[in-house]
Formats: structure tokens, C-alpha cells, sequence
């Protein structure tokens, strides 16, 4: 049994390991971002000190549009992580989405990797699950379980065929998972979502889930992080299958494809947000928030007022990006037209 939690937390080291040591990031593809502009206001009525970041989603105010992304948990340092993280969100009034939860439902000695609601009271709390374990037996009661073991406030599905078929040993099998969604997402009393893992989720994918009563979803488009190449460097220690690592939709277009297909689902764009002007333009383009993974991994091992001050930087970015606008509010910010390059 050991032995078991051993291989899944060690799994999640080597993730970690992959991620700080090599070149894991898209190389000839980008989230599409950099082709708009915000519209510039040279007299924006604005004053930078009062631009309001503040948001609601899943029932929390943010003080910014902010989650920290799905990372990690299971082993001593991945606990480690989730405690720096968890510290940052509360300081800052941000979300904070924890990485895969399978580990401590199979062995719940995992569980205090997870464990961060006494660091963060008040965050937005958000638990994760493959949506691929929905074909190994799990469903509504290990979400429930997966949910209140930690206190989060809700739980992310992460749908990543194209890892998991990289990944020695991954799951393989999707089939049958659009009619499970449908099954367990009502039967689960907290707001659920779908996300990606860095490869996107299109139009079609939303729609084929429209009616199974998901509270959000996230893209997870390419431009950032691409898993398929963190498998790559983890199997081989270098990429050996360029097109599939390169593969995946761009969180620009992932974006404006499921908010056109959706006006009002809320939407969290992530994949390669990397600054502030980045999550200006995705909220224009429909997001309620943005999520950050990878960049906030090295910070996250170090301490949480490097997190923090990570995260500030990222935040005075944004308000620097909305005065400049003539946005004093996310109302305001959403409601602009972005300029194509
Ligand atoms: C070290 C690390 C571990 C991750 N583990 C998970 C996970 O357990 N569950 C999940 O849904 N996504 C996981 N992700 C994916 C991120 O949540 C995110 O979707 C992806 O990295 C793209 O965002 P980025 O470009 O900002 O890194 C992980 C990302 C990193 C960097």
C-alpha cells in the first residue's frame, strides 16, 4: 500500500522535476493573445490607485480575477507547495485550485499534502479529479469525499486524453465519460468544473457537456505549458513526438470558441497566462478569471511571500492594463472591444 502511494506522489515529483528543469512550454505555438491589443486611452478618466479588481465566482469574491492553478499534492513536497500557495491566496483574496486528488482517495494517509484550509480560511478552494477516473469505479461519493476531506468549495474535473496517452501507464480510456459527466455532476451537492490541462477545450467539447450542470469551465488552452511534453521529458528526457507535444488548442481561440458557444457559462481562461496585460485580454474576451500553473511552481517551492510577490507583480499589471484602458472596473473591462493586431 506504501508502495502504492509511493508510485502515484512520486509520479507528481517527476511532474514537478520535468517542469522546473526543462523546456516544457509550447515552441511554435502561442495562446493567440498577442494578436490583440487592448484599446489605448490616452485620457482614461481612471486613477490607478481606485481600479477595482474584484470578482465573484462560485459563490466567493476575489479581490482579483485570480486563481492560482492545479498543481500538485501526495508527496511531503508537494505538501509543501500547497502550504506556500495556500498562504499567497489568502494574503492576496485569490483562488487557489489544488492538483490531483486521486492519490489521497486511494490512500488518505496522502490527504495532509491537501490539507490547506487552516492557511486559507477564506479562499475560493477548488479540489481536482481526472475525469478519467469516472471509468475506474469512482463517482459521486469520492467527489463528495475528494471535496469535504479538505474543506474546498468546489472540485475541477481535468480532461487531458492527450497526456494521459503519453504517459507511461496512463489512462486510455475516454470512452463513455460525456454520459458519466451527466451522470455524477447532479448528484454532487458543490459547484463542479471541467477543465484542460494546457491542450484546450473547444466549442464541441462544451457543447457535448452543456446540460450536465457544470457551475464553470476552463479552457486550458496551448500557448503555456503542454503536458504531452512534460510526459515526453519524464518518459525520454527529451520530446520524441514533436507534433503531438505541439498539439492543442490556442487559449485565445479556446476562449472566444466556448464563450461564443456559451454567453453566459462562467469561463476560466488559463494555459500561458503569463502577466497581467494577458489576463486583461482574456477578460475582455469573456473570462471571469484567469488561472496560472507553471510559473508560480519555482516561487511556490522557495516560500509564500514569493508566491505573493509573484502574484502582486501579475495584479499590478492588470490595474496598470485597465487604467490605461479606461477601465476602473472588471464591468467596465469585459465590456471593451479588443483591437486585432
Ligand atoms: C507542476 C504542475 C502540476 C500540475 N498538475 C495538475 C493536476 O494535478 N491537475 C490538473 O488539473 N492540472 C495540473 N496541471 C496543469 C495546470 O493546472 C494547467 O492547466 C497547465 O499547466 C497550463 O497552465 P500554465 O501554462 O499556466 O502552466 C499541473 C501543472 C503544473 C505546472
Amino acid at each position: 500500500m506504501l508502495q502504492a502511494v509511493t508510485i502515484l506522489a512520486e509520479r507528481k515529483l517527476k511532474h514537478v522535476e520535468a517542469c522546473l528543469r526543462y523546456p516544457v512550454e509550447y515552441e511554435t505555438r502561442t495562446t493567440g493573445f498577442e494578436r490583440y491589443d487592448l484599446p489605448y486611452c490616452a485620457l482614461p478618466e481612471t486613477a490607478l490607485a481606485d481600479i477595482d479588481t474584484r470578482t465573484q465566482l462560485l459563490g466567493k469574491t476575489l479581490l482579483a480575477p485570480v486563481l492560482i492553478g492545479a498543481m500538485t499534492g501526495g508527496a511531503e513536497l508537494s505538501g509543501t507547495i500547497n502550504r506556500h500557495l495556500a498562504l499567497a491566496a489568502q494574503q492576496l483574496g485569490l483562488g487557489l485550485m489544488l492538483g490531483s486528488q486521486r492519490v489521497m482517495l486511494a490512500h488518505p494517509e496522502a490527504t495532509s499534502s491537501f490539507a490547506v484550509r487552516s492557511y486559507a480560511p477564506d479562499i475560493l478552494l477548488i479540489g481536482n479529479l481526472g475525469v478519467a477516473q469516472l471509468n475506474q469505479g469512482y463517482g459521486a461519493a469520492e467527489v463528495i469525499r475528494a471535496i469535504e476531506a479538505i474543506g474546498a468549495d468546489a472540485l475541477a474535473f481535468h480532461t487531458n486524453p492527450l497526456q494521459e496517452a503519453l504517459q507511461r501507464g496512463g489512462d486510455e480510456d475516454f470512452s463513455g465519460l460525456v454520459a458519466k459527466l451527466r451522470e455524477v455532476v447532479p448528484q454532487v451537492p458543490y459547484p463542479l468544473i471541467l477543465k484542460e490541462v494546457g491542450h484546450g477545450l473547444s466549442a464541441a467539447v462544451a457543447r457535448s457537456v452543456a446540460d450536465a450542470g457544470l457551475a464553470a469551465l476552463d479552457v486550458a488552452g496551448a500557448g503555456g505549458t503542454s503536458w504531452a511534453k512534460v510526459e515526453e521529458f519524464v518518459n525520454y528526457g527529451q520530446v520524441r513526438h514533436h507534433e503531438l507535444a505541439e498539439w492543442g488548442i490556442p487559449t485565445a481561440t479556446a476562449l472566444r470558441e466556448v464563450r461564443s458557444a456559451f454567453p453566459t457559462m462562467p469561463l476560466i481562461a488559463s494555459g500561458g497566462i503569463r502577466s497581467g496585460v494577458d489576463a486583461a485580454k482574456a477578460l475582455a474576451l469573456g473570462a471571469q478569471a484567469v488561472a496560472i500553473a507553471k510559473p508560480l511552481l519555482a516561487p511556490a517551492l522557495e516560500s509564500s511571500e514569493a508566491v505573493a510577490a509573484w502574484l502582486k507583480h501579475f495584479i499590478w499589471e492588470l490595474k496598470v492594463a485597465m487604467h490605461c484602458a479606461g477601465a476602473p472596473d472588471l464591468a467596465s473591462l469585459r465590456a471593451l472591444t479588443l483591437v486585432l493586431r
